[in-house]
């Protein structure tokens, strides 16, 4: 679908853990030439590293817990300050609770309206994803279901991620329902939000998914005219 020139495409992917946020982050950027922004793999690579985030965030998200608002907000707000995001962005693990929700539309102001994708898959198929997922030791890409023990980009070691655990999966759920889940309601409302439904072959998903962002994308353009800096 072709896209407004001058509009930049700012992209928010929402769902529970599992849902598939990464994967079709990666595809629709890759697609769009635009940044992916994952939160949850900006950590696991400070915690690689052995930076003071990585140790601080490290036995909270082993636990499964959130990392603290201003910790995100901090990370968040400085990489969409970088130049690369000025055409757009699609963030992957943020916002994650009502106070980040707020904080990047604090963050957005004059930089254009937000498309919102809420990636809806029922539990028992999270609970089966999450179980089966193994990840590169290495680079940390996620396993493609022909890999048996290497990763098909680096060669590194397939692993368990250390939070795909059973239990910590329920907990990981029990956390998004009561922190996550109400930023769904804080943006509904609006009208560059849409759901599609994750329960589908990954590539069915990949082509509802750039339909929707991008015509919501236009029908933000062809709305009232605001400014976007760029
Ligand atoms: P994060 O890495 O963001 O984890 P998550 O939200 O729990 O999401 P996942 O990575 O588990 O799932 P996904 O939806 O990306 O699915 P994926 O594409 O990988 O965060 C990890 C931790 O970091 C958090 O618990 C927290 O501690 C911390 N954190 C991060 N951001 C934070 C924030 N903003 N605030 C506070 N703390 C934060 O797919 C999953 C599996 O399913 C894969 O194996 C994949 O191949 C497969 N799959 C994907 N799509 C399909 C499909 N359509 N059909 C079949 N299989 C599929």
């Amino acid at each position: 679908m072709t896209l407004p020139p001058t509009l930049a495409l700012n992209v928010v992917m929402l769902g529970p853990p599992g849902a598939g946020k990464g994967t079709q982050a990666e595809r629709f950027a890759r697609t769009h030439a635009l940044p992916k922004i994952s939160t949850g793999d900006i950590l696991r690579e400070a915690v690689q590293a052995g930076t003071a985030l990585g140790r601080a965030a490290k036995a909270t998200m082993d636990a499964g817990e959130l990392v603290g608002d201003d910790v995100m907000i901090g990370i968040v707000r400085e990489r969409l300050e970088r130049p690369d995001t000025r055409a757009g962005f699609v963030l992957d693990g943020f916002p994650r609770t009502v106070p980040q929700a707020t904080a990047l539309d604090a963050i957005m102001d004059g930089r254009g309206p937000l498309v919102v994708v809420d990636i809806v898959v029922p539990e028992d198929v999270l609970l089966r994803r999450l179980a089966a997922r193994r990840i590169c030791g290495s680079c940390g890409v996620n396993a493609l279901i022909e890999w048996t023990t290497t990763c098909g980009v680096c060669g590194g070691a397939l692993i368990t991620r250390t939070d795909d655990g059973i239990e910590i999966v329920r907990g990981r759920l029990k956390v998004y329902h009561r922190e996550t889940r109400p930023i769904v309601e804080f943006y509904s409302g609006r009208p560059t939000f849409r759901m599609i439904d994750g329960n589908q072959p990954p590539d069915v998903v990949t082509g509802a998914m750039d339909r929707a962002i991008c015509e919501a994308s236009s029908s933000a353009a062809s709305g009232p005219v605001k400014e976007v800096r760029l």
